[in-house]
């Protein structure tokens, strides 16, 4: 059985540091959350999460920020990085090495994979990888599991698919990774260009069955979820790459009404143009609902890194 012991002062570095136990407590840690949160009110009061975000975000930085002062912490926010100092990497450990002076926990998002585990090994103090280049993103593969279990009340069993840039989207590989800890069928469907990630396809086909698509139409009736995501415009080296698979696919009305009845459309958000807005109002898209599930799982993941558990 999993235990606050097993958070308690830890680094949240990959997806594949949780054991399948460990990712359910920080759900049920979240159900609480939403349940009692007068209790949760103020239990990190006098403690302070420094935000260090190297590239845009909105969700992720309001999230956390949210969360923490939520639960009566403070947060500092670095603000706009200087990129040309911060991507030589050294200037990286000297800012963490003088903002764990000022902090208790770090939440840092870089464009350089292996960074958040750079940051960890000169902190002193808990770091939460809040996306690290097109590597992983953790904390948004924890709440998107949430979201499942919240939406469809189990993730054992499900068929699940996973829409769009597998090769550069970061959300992706984390969710493939924390998906293969349940009894799931995996459908990864990208144009070629965007297949996933090998070491990813790897690892998850040796605990899960995972079938690779072009197209998202033969396997739509069968789907229980689907995940799209966005392009990652910003990680093609070559802008003929990008040219080649803009556009390649796009959900619309037509798309959900092939889909099961029950079916959920999920997205980590920024959208672009890969769901039409008229989906928006179906009862099958819950990216927005994702979002809410989103700050409980914040909220209980900075809670137990920074062992604030309310008694019971
Ligand atoms: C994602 C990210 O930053 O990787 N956004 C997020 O954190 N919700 C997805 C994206 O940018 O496409």
């Amino acid at each position: 059985m999993a235990s606050p012991r097993d958070f308690n002062g830890r680094d949240i570095l990959s997806i594949l540091d949780f054991d399948r136990e460990q990712l359910e407590y920080i759900m049920d840690v979240a159900d609480d959350i939403e349940q009692h949160m007068d209790r949760y009110r103020g239990i990190l009061t006098g403690k302070t999460m420094a935000i260090l975000f190297f590239e845009p975000s909105t969700r992720t930085r309001l999230s956390f920020e949210a969360a923490m002062k939520k639960l009566g912490g403070l947060t500092l926010d670095m603000g706009e990085p200087v990129r040309a100092s911060v991507e030589k990497g050294e200037t990286l450990t000297d800012t963490v090495r003088v903002v764990q002076s000022y902090a208790d926990l770090i939440v840092l998002r870089h464009p350089m994979e292996g960074a958040a585990r750079l940051a960890a090994e000169v902190a002193d103090i808990p770091v939460i990888n809040g996306g690290s280049g097109a590597e992983e993103h953790p904390t948004q593969a924890m709440l998107d599991l949430y979201t499942i279990r919240r939406c469809k009340k189990h993730i054992d069993g499900l068929n699940i698919g996973i829409l769009g840039d597998l090769r550069y989207g970061r959300t992706t590989h984390s969710l493939a990774y924390a998906l293969s800890n349940y009894d799931v069928k995996l459908y990864l469907i990208s144009p070629e260009l965007l297949r996933m990630r090998r070491e990813v396809l790897r690892h998850i086909s040796s605990r899960v069955k995972v079938y690779e698509l072009d197209k998202l139409d033969e396997v739509l009736p069968e789907l229980d979820v689907l995940y799209v995501t966005r392009i990652q415009k910003e990680r093609f080296a070559d802008e003929s790459e990008y040219m080649r698979v803009k556009g390649s696919y796009k959900v619309t009305l037509e798309t959900v009404s092939r889909m099961k009845k029950d079916a959920v459309i999920m997205h980590p958000l920024p959208r672009v143009d890969e769901i039409a807005v008229e989906v928006d109002s179906t009862p099958n898209a819950i990216y927005f609902r994702q979002v809410y599930y989103g700050l409980l799982t914040r909220m209980s993941i900075i809670s137990l890194i920074l062992g604030a558990l309310p008694a019971k």
